[in-house]
Formats: structure tokens, sequence, C-alpha cells
């Protein structure tokens, strides 16, 4: 499998105690499955030590859905990126557009993965259009660029998840082509700047059991982020077996 990365974004879905129970259920479900794959658990964030304690002994990995642009001060309601370094998160999704809306700039969204970089973890960028339109909407070149202009040492890596806003639980998906053109913008994008960085993609909204077969051949795709399909074990163990019967 080349490096397949598949992360579920509980979102705020769960109780404390029903994250814990979730996350037991999931790993006794993925048990072999996630040895043979890159699975990320995000829970929000009062579940990240207990799901970190769960999951310790098994394959799966631990991410947070969000963390300050500010390393530490009189910021009431934030979290540092240190605190998810020392929980023991190894990812951490920004810029979802849920947070967005709160008033993130993109210049802010920069500034978080560059102290996620800092500390060790690796962010997920979340970047995509509002409505549903143009082949390469000027949206994410706008997302992105704030991001690029960072300093990156050449051993880091970043993963930019694209989601168009409009496909978030909506049930709707855009063509596999669409995707697909999107992803080689980026990459394009990426290479033109002359980054020293790692730069993985991966595609969100609406990833359930029938399209995830769909998505995981497209060649420059790899990766997935599921939102509500990853709260069914079963959904969701059935995503990550299509994800590994494709690219194994
Ligand atoms: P969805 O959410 O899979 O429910 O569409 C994806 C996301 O918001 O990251």
């Amino acid at each position: 499998m080349k490096n397949f990365l598949i992360v579920a974004n509980w979102k705020m879905q769960l109780s404390y105690t029903k994250a814990a129970a979730y996350a037991r259920e999931l790993a006794n479900v993925l048990g072999q499955d996630a040895s043979k794959s890159s699975i990320v658990i995000c829970p929000s964030y009062d579940s990240l030590s207990i799901v970190k304690e769960i999951i310790n002994q098994s394959n799966l990995q631990l991410g947070a859905q969000d963390c300050s642009c500010h390393i530490a001060g009189a910021y009431t309601g934030q979290v540092q990126a240190q605190s998810l370094a020392d929980i023991g998160c190894s990812y951490c999704i920004i810029g979802h557009s849920e947070m967005r809306k709160t008033g993130q700039t993109n210049e802010q969204i920069a500034q978080k993965a560059h102290n996620l970089l800092t500390v060790g973890i690796t962010p997920i960028v979340c970047v995509g259009e509002t409505k549903q339109g143009s082949s390469f909407p000027d949206e994410i070149l706008q997302q992105l660029d704030p991001l690029f202009a960072l300093p990156f040492q050449s051993t880091e890596r970043l993963v930019v998840a694209y989601e168009p806003v409009w496909a978030i639980g909506t049930g709707l998906v855009p063509p596999a082509h669409h995707i697909e053109q999107v992803l080689i913008h980026i990459t394009n994008h990426v290479s033109r700047l002359d980054k020293k960085l790692t730069v993985q993609l991966i595609y969100g909204g609406s990833v359930d059991e029938k399209t995830v077969a769909l998505l995981s051949n497209l060649p420059h795709l790899t990766g997935l982020l599921i939102g509500g399909a990853s709260l069914d074990s079963q959904k969701f163990k059935n995503i990550v077996r299509s994800c590994i019967t494709n690219h194994l």
C-alpha cells in the first residue's frame, strides 16, 4: 500500500464517554487492517488523551481537529500545538471549512501549520471551494499561498486535504475526474514553488462505502478524510478494506 492515509474526523459528534467506547470498538474491529494502512483517528480535544490510551497498543494513530495559531499565552479556549504533541498526536486537521466559517484566515491557518511542524506534528490542511463550479477554483490557491510561503525543512511533510465545502456532509461528491484535476493543479503548483517539503494529497467530502472504490483509484490521491461514515464501525471498516484492496 503506497502510504494511503485514512483520516477519521469525528467532529463534535461523540461525548467523552462515547468517544472512549467507540475507540475501543474500532481498535477491535480494525485490528489487522490497521497494520496494513495508515489510519488516523481525530476525536475532539477533550477525548484525545483517553483515545490515545485506548489505541496505544494498536496501529491506529491519533490526530486533533484544530490548534491555536499562537504558541502560548492569554488565549482563552485555545489549545497549543505543543500540548497536542505531548498527548501523542501525530496529525492535526487545520483549516477545516467548519472552522474557517468562524473567521480563521489563511494566514492564521499557515501559522498553525508552522506551529505544528515545529513540534513534529503533520498538519492536514483543508482547502476547497465554497460553490460547485470552475475546474480549479482560485479560492484554493488563495488558501494555499500563505501556507507555501512558510520556510520548510526538507524533512517536513504536509497533508493537503481537498474538501469542496459543498460536498461536506451533503452526500454529493464531485466527479472523479474533477478531483483528479484539482489534485494535479495542486501538485503542479507545489512543484513550481520548488519547496523542499513533501506534500501528500487526500480528498474529503461525503466519502462512504459506495464512493470509496472510485476515489481510491485516482492516481494523484493518496488518502481520504472521512466524517460521517467514520462514525459507524462497519462502514468505516468497509472503507478501510476497500482502500487496502485497491492499493496493495
Ligand atoms: P463528511 O465530512 O465525510 O461527513 O462529508 C468530511 C469532513 O468534514 O471532513
